[in-house]
């Protein structure tokens, strides 16, 4: 094949995530999770144009979200199940997050960032956290979309981490409190707190109220970069230190510092960014996720290395990386 025609794939390829967008969007996984339809019955179920919708169908076909059986019907598949609103497994909110207007924009200009080594929000004079407070739809697609992430990784953080000991855990920028209803559940007499902005304080108190854990648990609506609850023996910072650069994530990490009484522990959970680049699944989602940061939020992947340089200059130190059976890791830190 020439390299060409390679190259022009790859340039073709935003296809597929438009069209995993527009799937979501038209809720064509709820409706083919019905039962297997022609694509004019599709068509009328979500009130679209029909030859269009077999058009998208033959993409989800080659994308195997969708099958086409034998009599010309499309079916969903066990990977389309996943993009089902409803599925215990979905991620139709981080499609519909990654798809979103707002995010295709910040892609836009990764040239921009790349010239400038600012976020794409930042280079129009905005913050993608600050513009959350203002648009409560867009906010809870966000929130929805990270619930979707967490609940995964949070069964493989709780498997691979030992929290014997701690008897109240604060999940700093915690979201709708994923993470720590998760281990409160695997841990019946621990207390936690989740702190996060208020566009996050309906979905969490439903959360904690659905868990069963309203005697155990509470949301904190606060600012991390202001003053982080003291009294607390453990503190967690999932996917929240990689939004920001260095000068931002060591304001975090000092009020941690200040906060954590001498035998407290402050659990980072995070993917570690690869010293050498590798070819695996791992080093794209990560590479992926980089970038994402780039152009989103002004933050970045980090390595061991990187992460131990912030926590020094913080006053903290690694005690241990403890591996889970996904991409995060569990940074055990404590103070120096
Ligand atoms: C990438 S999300 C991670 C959410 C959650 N920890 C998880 O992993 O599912 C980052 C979180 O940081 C929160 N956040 C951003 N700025 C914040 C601030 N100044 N104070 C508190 N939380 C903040 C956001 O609202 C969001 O919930």
């Amino acid at each position: 094949m020439p390299l060409s025609f390679r190259l022009s794939e790859m340039i073709m390829s935003l296809w597929v995530p438009r069209a995993i967008y527009a799937a979501a969007t038209l809720r064509i996984p709820d409706v083919l999770a019905t039962g297997a339809m022609r694509s004019d019955e599709l068509a009328r179920a979500i009130a679209a144009h029909p030859a269009a919708v077999h058009r998208l169908l033959r993409g989800l076909v080659l994308l195997e979200l969708c099958a086409e059986t034998a009599d010309g019907a499309f079916e969903l598949t066990s990977l389309g199940d996943c993009l089902r609103s409803d599925s215990s497994d979905s991620v139709r909110s981080w499609a519909l997050l990654m798809g979103s207007p707002g995010v295709w924009r910040a892609r836009g200009r990764l040239a921009d960032c790349v010239r400038t080594g600012e976020h794409a929000w930042k280079l129009e004079g905005a913050d993608v956290f600050e513009l959350m407070q203002d648009d409560p739809e867009g906010a809870a697609i966000f929130n929805q979309a990270m619930l979707e992430l967490t609940t995964r990784a949070a069964r493989a953080v709780v498997a691979a981490y030992d929290y014997a000991g701690l008897e109240t855990i604060v999940d700093l920028g915690g979201g709708y409190g994923t993470l720590v209803a998760a281990i409160l559940a695997a841990h019946p007499i621990m207390r936690g707190v989740v702190l996060d902005r208020p566009h996050c304080q309906a979905g969490a108190e439903r959360l904690i109220e659905e868990a069963g854990l309203d005697d155990r648990a509470e949301f904190v609506a606060d600012e991390v970069f202001d003053v982080v609850p003291v009294g607390a023996d453990g503190y967690l910072l999932k996917s929240v230190i990689h939004d920001w650069d260095d000068e931002r994530s060591l304001a975090i990490l000092r009020n941690c510092r200040a906060a954590m009484g001498k035998r407290a522990r402050l659990l980072v959970v995070e993917p570690l960014a690869p010293e050498r680049l590798g070819s695996s699944r791992f080093d794209t989602i990560v590479v992926a996720s980089d970038l994402n940061m780039l152009v989103n939020t002004g933050g970045q992947e980090r390595t061991e290395a990187e992460f131990r340089t912030l926590l020094e200059a913080a006053g903290l130190r690694i005690a241990r990386i403890v591996a889970t059976r996904g991409a995060m890791r569990v940074v055990e830190v404590l103070p120096t």
